[in-house]
C-alpha cells in the first residue's frame, strides 16, 4: 500500500518563468499550453515564478528543481514530456541522482 506522503512525493512540479524577458519570448502562451497538457494529471503541479535570473537563455522552466533553458513554443511539449518522464522514473526507482 502506498501512503499519501509517498504519492505526494511522486508529483512533479513545473515552474515557468513569468519575468518580462521570458514573457516576451512566449511564456504566457506556454503557460496556457502547459495547463491544457496537464489539467487532468494530478501528478503534475504547475507554478509561475518571478525572473529566474537567466534571461538570455529563456524561456526558463524548472522541473523538479532542475533548470531547463531555451524552451520555445516549438519544443515545449517534447522537452517537458521528456523531463517529466525522466523525473517520474527517477522518483519511482528511488534514485535521486542523475
Ligand atoms: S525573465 Fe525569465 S529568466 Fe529572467
Amino acid at each position: 500500500m502506498t501512503s499519501n506522503s509517498e504519492k505526494e512525493s511522486k508529483k512533479v512540479t513545473i515552474k515557468i518563468c513569468l519575468g518580462s524577458s521570458c514573457h516576451l519570448k512566449g511564456a504566457y502562451e506556454m503557460t496556457r499550453r502547459l495547463k491544457e497538457m496537464f489539467e487532468d494529471d494530478p501528478n503534475v503541479v504547475l507554478a509561475g515564478s518571478l525572473c529566474m535570473n537567466n534571461c538570455a537563455n529563456g524561456v526558463i522552466l524548472e522541473i523538479d528543481g532542475k533548470t531547463v533553458s531555451k524552451v520555445t513554443l516549438d519544443n515545449l511539449e517534447e522537452v517537458v514530456k521528456k523531463k517529466i518522464r525522466d523525473t517520474q522514473k527517477r522518483l519511482v526507482d528511488g534514485n535521486e541522482t542523475e
